[in-house]
């Protein structure tokens, strides 16, 4: 690593487009997610709604220009069967979450509210499919019931229920990390149980087409990518999945909020080895699929520790701190880099879950960090990728250094360039100096930092943690000098020559 952070943008911006949908999110039914999250039920009288979903919740979503929403899981999806999420709420069979804390669900929030509440949201719905638990026919006829809008046996049932039109659904998993909890199948398996399940699943004439994403790689699983690019003919295949998450050690995960600067550095760490396993993974892709039709979709992503003391384990509920916002900035900056292959990304989870961007309690709602990082990314989304070569300093900790800043660009549909820019070093400024493609007019900035990076927004203090204006860059010539503070998240705006 050098000394001095540099940053050199490419003379002309790529003909790559950061699709917008890898700012998408994941709304698992797992503790306070679904219910008491996104839903309150709709005879709540304590919190506003609309038919059961919190109004305050879609005005912030709404706000992140929230592209898609995965559900109904995660592990939960495999055990999902639609048709008991379906029909008058009180004649609903119930379900018992076995994966996450063994609690017992009404199956009050089902296909209807989910495609609903996407429709206020203005997000594209990505529905997981049940394969390990399922069959064949559950699947297709779920696409069925959603996307057909003729006279069908699923069409009318759908009619019956109150929804004439179909919901037009493009974005479905079949299975979720078939590996582990979908299954526990061998990637041969896995591809040959895909084949049959993505055979029937018709895309009814949907305008967008049917999207099918196939149950990514654990972290550096190179060979289950490899081996589901060979094995899947890619007629049947738009997406293969990715899952990774910034985790010190799966079996001491260590707190959301108390941690220390070694567990920093690990998580660091853990958040920057999705730089190496997109590259990879990507590099098996382009092997099989050397014009990129197949997305990667990193569809479950984030960081992962203890649960807050005194809540319910199976619930993962944590916190969300400054540390949160380096590993969002860090990632997505990864992921725009990447945009030429990961077309679709989602942050695990939106409400009250491993790293959320809402936090709940009962009327009151907050804004995490990480929240704020996804708002002031919104700029990339659907922009063309300007390329940056980076050379960064170093944040080093004992024998190890990890790059201690991340940036990205791209340049938007009015012309504006965007530039987002992390220094995830806990106590040293960087000063970068940034080489542009050209002359510019003017910057504008916005600036995510605080106090200290354990510092988190709270019921009592949800607003501790904001966006402020950034006022630490200069323009001259033909080049940019950016001061960023220690763990800082900063995007810049370019404009005029
Ligand atoms: O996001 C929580 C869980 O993590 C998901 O259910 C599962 O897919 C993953 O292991």
């Amino acid at each position: 690593f050098s000394q001095q952070p540099i940053v050199t943008f490419s003379n002309q911006p790529s003909d790559i487009t950061i699709s917008r949908h890898i700012y998408g999110h994941f709304a698992e039914h797992l503790g306070r997610c679904i219910y008491d999250g996104f839903y309150v039920g709709e005879n709540n009288t304590t919190v506003q709604h609309t038919a059961g979903v919190r109004n305050d919740v879609v005005e912030a979503l709404r706000k992140l220009n929230i592209p898609n929403l995965r559900w109904p899981g995660g592990c939960f999806a495999d055990t999902y069967h639609w048709k008991d999420g379906i029909g008058p709420k009180e004649s609903r069979p119930a379900i018992v979450n076995t994966w996450w804390g063994g609690v017992t669900e009404d199956n009050s929030f089902g296909t209807h509210d989910f495609l609903d509440m996407c429709e206020l949201l203005g997000a594209e719905p990505y529905l997981a499919g049940n394969v390990a638990t399922g069959e064949v026919q559950e699947l297709a006829d779920w696409v069925q019931y959603v996307n057909h809008g003729g006279r069908s046996p699923m069409a009318d049932l759908r009619r019956e229920n109150g929804r004439d039109e179909p919901w037009d659904v493009k974005y479905w998993g079949v299975g979720n990390e078939a590996w582990g909890c979908g299954g526990n199948m061998t990637p041969n398996y896995y591809a040959d149980v895909y084949r049959r399940y993505a055979t029937f699943m018709a895309d009814w004439n949907n305008s967008g087409g049917i999207f099918r994403i196939a149950s990514g790689a654990n972290s550096g699983d190179y060979n289950w990518t490899e081996t589901l690019m060979k094995n899947i003919p890619h007629h049947l295949l738009e997406g293969v999945a990715l899952h990774h998450y910034a985790v010190i050690d799966w079996s001491n995960k260590g707190p959301s909020t108390t941690f220390s600067e070694e567990q920093y550095f690990r998580t660091m760490k853990s958040a920057w080895h999705m730089e190496e396993l997109v590259r990879k993974h990507s590099a098996i892709m382009d092997k099989y699929d050397p014009d990129k039709n197949v997305a990667l979709v990193v569809d479950e992503w984030g960081g992962w520790y203890d649960v807050e003391p005194g809540t319910n384990p199976g619930f993962l509920f944590q916190q969300n701190t400054m540390r949160d916002a380096m590993i969002a900035g860090i990632t997505l900056n990864i992921f725009n880099n990447h945009a030429a292959r990961v077309r679709m990304a989602n942050l695990a989870q939106t409400i009250n879950v491993l790293q959320a961007v809402i936090l709940t309690e009962g009327e009151k709602m907050l804004l995490t960090p990480t929240y704020h990082v996804m708002e002031m990314y919104k700029v990339h989304q659907d922009a063309r990728l300007i390329p940056v070569e980076v050379q960064t300093g170093a944040y080093k900790f004992g024998d190890e250094e990890v790059p201690a800043v991340s940036v990205s660009a791209s340049l938007d549909s009015l012309g504006n360039t965007h530039i987002s820019l992390v220094n995830i070093h806990p106590t040293e400024e960087q000063r970068v100096t940034v080489n542009l493609d050209k002359t510019y007019g003017k910057v504008e900035g916005r600036v995510l930092t605080s106090g200290d990076l354990k510092d988190h927004n709270t019921f009592e203090h949800p607003d501790r943690i904001q966006p402020a204006v950034f006022n630490d860059a200069q323009l001259k010539d033909k080049m940019l000098d950016v001061r960023l503070a220690p763990f800082t998240v900063v995007v810049l705006t370019l404009h005029g020559s």
